[in-house]
């Protein structure tokens, strides 16, 4: 078994390096900050002995996960690793300057892997001598929970490279699926507009209370009640975090050249300026202090019915153009969204059962009633409604 090597020990690295050893790899992990190691040490003891309490993992199989990790002072003890997963802060330079050392210490049959969310894989790699070995390998929060994973090959990556990570990954009782180096991959590109246009229909007061406030309630309603989604868009950012979730959506909408359905909203960069940043800080879109009333939304049907078609249509559409534009294949899209951010269906799937000529009318009304080009429907769709096609048969 191939001993692996996690470059970063925050959140995603510190669960990174738990599945691993679960799956019974030797692993050792490297962060430049002393504490966060020592952190991350701690919380794997006390997220073991959770496990074993809860009856999940024996008492040995606890202690054989805890001997299995190593932690590291440099990257110099990466010389033995078969892959090395870097998950340090989302900043290109510095993954680059990580990238470029790891090349000269670890072995040429060595795997280079990021857990990058929003950064391209061909530019991280393009630090390295041999880009052929650099792929991204894309982990959701919390690692040991989600079971999804996206692999990124970059424009240069080796088709082995792309097939045994696949295969490894898999080994580890995760689901993969395969994504093109574009921005947000396949999850986060696919799912912005579920925060997008929900935070549009508020800023335009359509579900508005009849006093004038919290309109947000009445559309997590609405998405929960009609669409069976778990969390309403508000309540998962507020989850999420505003700061976190309000980067991710400037981040894709500028690396898309400013593509008009990514664009980003003044109702969150506020929310964010003023370090509203949801659970995390007390206050989000809800106010989550002791002692505060949630609001009630307006269950009014027809209302929560709207939002729903208005919401669903405008994600269904990003699916078909994530297809359309190879992003990925039909199954994987499918199962990126349900075993990523748990959706109630693959949006495909979601848009045979809803009927693509009803979701191709929302969005033409939408575009007519606009004049935005952010309702245009995708000349897959429309194609699919013509040949009077469904996806999945
Ligand atoms: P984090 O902030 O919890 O952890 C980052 C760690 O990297 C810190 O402990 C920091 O000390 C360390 N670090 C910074 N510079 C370093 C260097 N030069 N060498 C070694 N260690 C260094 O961040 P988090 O949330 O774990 O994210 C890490 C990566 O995973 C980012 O690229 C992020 O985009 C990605 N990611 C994050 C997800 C999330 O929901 N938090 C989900 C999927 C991917």
């Amino acid at each position: 078994m191939i001993k692996v090597g996690v470059i970063g020990s925050g959140a995603m690295g510190s669960g990174i390096a738990q599945v691993a050893a679960t799956a019974g790899h030797a692993v050792i992990i490297y962060d430049s900050n002393k504490s966060a190691l020592e952190k991350s040490k701690s919380s794997l003891e006390s997220t073991l002995k959770k496990l074993v309490e809860k009856q999940k993992i024996s008492e040995q199989k606890a202690t054989e996960i805890s001997s299995l990790i190593t932690y590291a002072d440099d990257l110099k003890s990466f010389a033995e690793c078969g892959l090395v997963i870097e998950a340090v802060v989302e900043n290109l330079e510095v993954k680059q300057k990580i990238f470029s050392e790891l090349e000269t210490t670890v072995s040429g049959e060595c795997i280079l892997a990021s857990n990058t969310s929003s950064l391209s894989i061909t530019s991280i790699a393009s630090a390295c001598k041999n880009t052929n070995r650099v792929v991204g390998i894309h982990f959701f929060n919390p690692a040991p929970i989600m079971p999804l994973v996206e692999i990124i090959p970059g424009i240069s990556t080796d088709k082995n490279v792309v097939e045994t990570s696949r295969k490894l990954i898999d080994s580890w009782g995760k689901i993969t699926v395969l994504a093109k180096d574009t921005p947000g991959f396949i999850v986060n590109r696919v799912a912005r507009s579920y925060y997008g246009e929900s935070i549009r229909i508020y800023e335009e007061g359509i579900a508005d209370l009849p006093a004038g406030q919290a309109g947000f309630a009445t559309i997590d309603w609405a998405l929960r009640e009609f669409g069976g989604f778990k969390m309403g868009p508000f309540e998962l950012m507020d989850f999420i975090g505003n700061d976190i979730n309000y980067k991710v959506t400037e981040t894709v909408w500028e690396q898309f050249f400013y593509e008009p359905r990514f664009k980003p909203s003044f109702t969150q960069k506020r929310l964010y300026e003023a370090n509203y940043f949801g659970r995390k800080s007390g206050k989000g879109y809800y106010d989550y202090s002791a002692g505060a009333v949630m609001p009630e939304p307006r269950k009014h049907e027809e209302l929560g019915k709207a939002i729903f078609n208005r919401v669903i249509a405008m994600l269904i559409n990003e699916a078909i153009d994530a297809l359309y534009l190879k992003i990925a294949t039909k199954e994987d899209l499918d199962l990126a969204m349900t075993k990523g951010v748990n959706y109630p269906k693959g949006l495909l799937k979601w848009g045979d059962e809803i009927g693509l000529q009803n979701v191709l009318t929302t969005l033409e009304n939408l575009q007519a009633e606009y004049g935005e080009d952010r309702y245009r429907p995708s000349i897959l769709l429309k194609k699919m409604v013509k040949e009077n096609k469904k996806f999945f048969s």
